[in-house]
């Protein structure tokens, strides 16, 4: 028997064996005609192996079902975020936050206009943002699908998307720090979210010359505080720790026994700034000097305190603990991390933190119990130039493995001690045991993986089962699209002890640098909004919110006001008579409360284009600047008579 008949044999006992599967026996083990056979020809028509098929049947998902798990995506240069369907990979929505988005009318003429305002920073108008790290809030160290939070490395900012609705409904950004990375990060049960700076400054916006980074530049962590109840950070109670010009990079909150505190590492304790051209090494080469950089660990509990008793210095708006303070408190110690590492995450038990090494091949996994030791018995080794105190390597060791090229981030299985680490130069995931310190098994992916995310992977409970690669590069995986590729998450079974790539997945839209992924029956969305009339930002029925019959023109000495219903297949008023330089505002109320009857708003030459959701209502302000004719109509197709959804707005020369 040649090796060809024998594949085919096992292909298609292997194919009769799911069609009897999947038809609950009926067809036996007939390993001859039927259904078996026609899916062996299609196999064979498609080119598809026994892995391919293997790989469709686990991610397949037929018409109607859903799927088990949302994945929610940074949307990189887009500034919003991406839902997508696991395993499917289907994207069910983009969210804007950072960035306006048309399809929800997002920063496109309603209330939402100024939600994108709040990103604004120092006067200036910024409508992108380069999102990098979304984070789900928790409750105990687990997910409780209720909020999203997702920063902007370039214009440091956070925002915060309700998942009631999928709707962004704030954003905070501080000019204390000029950049950030490390964010969003937070505690256990959403107390706080973390940002970080990432390129050191002079605090609060000010100047200084770059020569006197040791002596002005800084970095800063900030501790954004959030209100669970209301779902908005509280700018006022919300704090930061003044930190050495190190680059500080990501975070992860302790667990478990390690709740309270948080760690951070950091790149360039060279403290290089760069200067090609005035004689001094470019950044990179300058940052990586050294063997090793500090991994920062952070009291935050006790930093609260010293917050709430007032050891602070107010600067751009917020309250900082300046360095001084934090040594004289004990809220902060270094441990040395080789080097210039990337990746910090805590394990779902909380007693070990995971540093990957980037420019080092190891991943170095220290005991939290033998860090709080050292800290205890004031067990220090040295102090870096700034007087915070360094825990000596082996005193905070647990354990070094060595996985391979360029380890970046780390992610866990529902396994006990398993956990997944990305590598960036091998374009591989290495699966080790971090109690054990051993490499288990390594997956080539396609290509460069940046983040990795497992089901729940960084919470007190992961869930195993799917991890999905976040890769920087896809090459030759898709048809050509010119010089500028997608990305590709490659979405991989991590159910068994061999780990199976199972589907490729282009995102053509910036570059989606993190995701986390959370059962979906944690997710509970609304149908509709209820009551009629609720405005999304407020979360309460808007004071302008009107109802069938009562829909009116009003003008007043600000302006006219319209109360406007719409309902398939009009608005209410559908004629609306103003002069040339009148403001107008446009209060619409969605009376629909069947799901899905979504309506939308655009008129004309205004750049206004508003969703109404059932029962939603919007508020719209602008000024008919210019006299003539200016139809509006529904920009969703609600009903056979959408085209009929329509109207005039007739701006009368002065
Ligand atoms: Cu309403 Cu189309």
């Amino acid at each position: 028997m040649t090796a060809r008949t024998t594949r085919s044999h096992r292909t298609l006992a292997l194919v009769a064996m799911l069609v009897a599967a999947a038809c609950g026996g009926r067809n036996g083990g007939s390993s001859g005609g039927g259904a078996g056979s026609d899916v062996l020809a299609l196999m064979n028509a498609r080119g598809l192996s026994e892995q391919d098929v293997t790989a469709a049947l686990k991610t397949y998902t037929p018409t109607g079902k859903h799927d088990e798990y949302y994945t929610f995506a940074s949307g990189g240069h887009g500034g919003n975020v991406i839902v997508i369907g696991v395993p499917s990979m289907r994207i069910l929505k983009y969210i804007g936050v950072f960035t306006p988005e048309p399809w929800q009318g997002f920063g496109y003429g309603d209330d939402s206009n100024a939600i994108v305002a709040q990103g604004f920073r120092g006067g200036k108008e910024i409508t992108w943002a380069d999102t990098h790290h979304p984070a789900l809030s928790e409750t105990g160290g687990e997910y409780d699908g209720r909020y999203l939070f997702i920063n902007d490395k370039c214009n440091p900012r956070v925002a915060v998307i309700d998942l009631h609705d999928f709707v962004t409904k704030q954003i905070v950004g501080s000019e204390l720090i000029a950049s950030e990375h490390g964010a969003t990060f937070v505690t256990p049960d959403t107390d706080y979210v973390i940002e970080t700076s990432q390129y050191p400054a002079p605090l609060g916006g000010a100047y200084a010359p770059i020569e006197e980074y040791d002596s002005k530049y800084r970095g800063a962590m900030i501790f954004w505080r959030f209100d669970k109840q209301k779902g908005r950070i509280v700018p006022a109670e919300s704090f930061a720790i003044e930190l050495p010009p190190y680059m500080q990079d990501l975070a992860d909150c302790g667990k478990k026994g390690s709740d309270g505190w948080v760690f951070c590492n950091s790149i360039n304790t060279e403290r290089a700034y760069g200067g090609i051209l005035e004689g001094k090494p470019p950044l990179e080469s300058g940052a990586t000097q050294n063997d090793m950089d500090y991994l920062h660990c952070i009291n935050w509990r006790a930093a609260e305190a010293v917050a709430k008793a007032g050891k602070t210095e107010t600067i751009a708006g917020m309250r900082v603990i300046r360095l001084q303070t934090a040594l004289d408190e004990n809220l902060l110690a270094f441990v040395p991390e080789p080097k210039s590492p990337h990746g910090v995450d805590v394990t779902p038990n909380g007693k070990f933190i995971v540093v990957s090494g980037k420019l080092d091949t190891h991943v170095s996994v220290y005991s939290f119990e033998k860090i709080m030791d050292a800290i205890k018995s004031g067990r220090f080794e040295s102090k870096d130039p700034y007087g915070i105190p360094v825990i000596g390597m082996k005193d905070a060791l647990h354990t070094q493995v060595q996985l391979g090229l360029g380890p970046l981030h780390t992610q866990f299985d529902a396994k006990e001690c398993v956990a997944y680490t990305s590598l960036y130069v091998d374009s591989m995931v290495a699966k080790w045991n971090f109690c054990e310190g051993k490499l288990l098994d390594k997956l080539a992916i396609h290509y460069n993986i940046g983040h990795l995310m497992t089901m729940e992977g960084d919470t007190t409970k992961p869930k195993g089962k799917y991890l999905v690669a976040l890769n920087k590069l896809s090459i030759d995986r898709f048809n050509p699209v010119g010089p500028l590729h997608p990305q590709n998450h490659q979405l991989i079974d991590i159910s068994n002890d061999k780990m199976q790539l199972l589907y490729d997945m282009p995102l053509p839209l910036g570059e989606p640098h993190n995701a986390q992924m959370v059962k979906a029956d944690k997710i509970k969305p609304i149908e509709v909004y209820k009551p009629i009339g609720l405005n999304p930002y407020t979360n309460e029925v808007d004071p302008h919110a009107t109802t069938t019959g009562k829909e009116r023109i009003e003008r007043t000495a600000e302006g006219v006001h319209v109360y406007m219903t719409s309902v398939r297949s009009h608005f209410s008023p559908d004629i609306v008579r103003v002069k040339e330089g009148d403001r107008v505002f446009l209060h619409v109320t969605n009376v629909e409360q069947a799901k899905d009857a979504t309506h939308g708003l655009a008129i004309g030459g205004q750049n206004i284009n508003v969703s109404l959701e059932p029962g939603k209502h919007v508020n719209i302000e602008f000024v008919a600047d210019k006299a003539g004719v200016f139809p509006f109509y529904c920009t969703e197709f609600c009903s056979a008579l959408h085209l009929e959804m329509a109207g005039y707005l007739l701006v009368e020369p002065k």
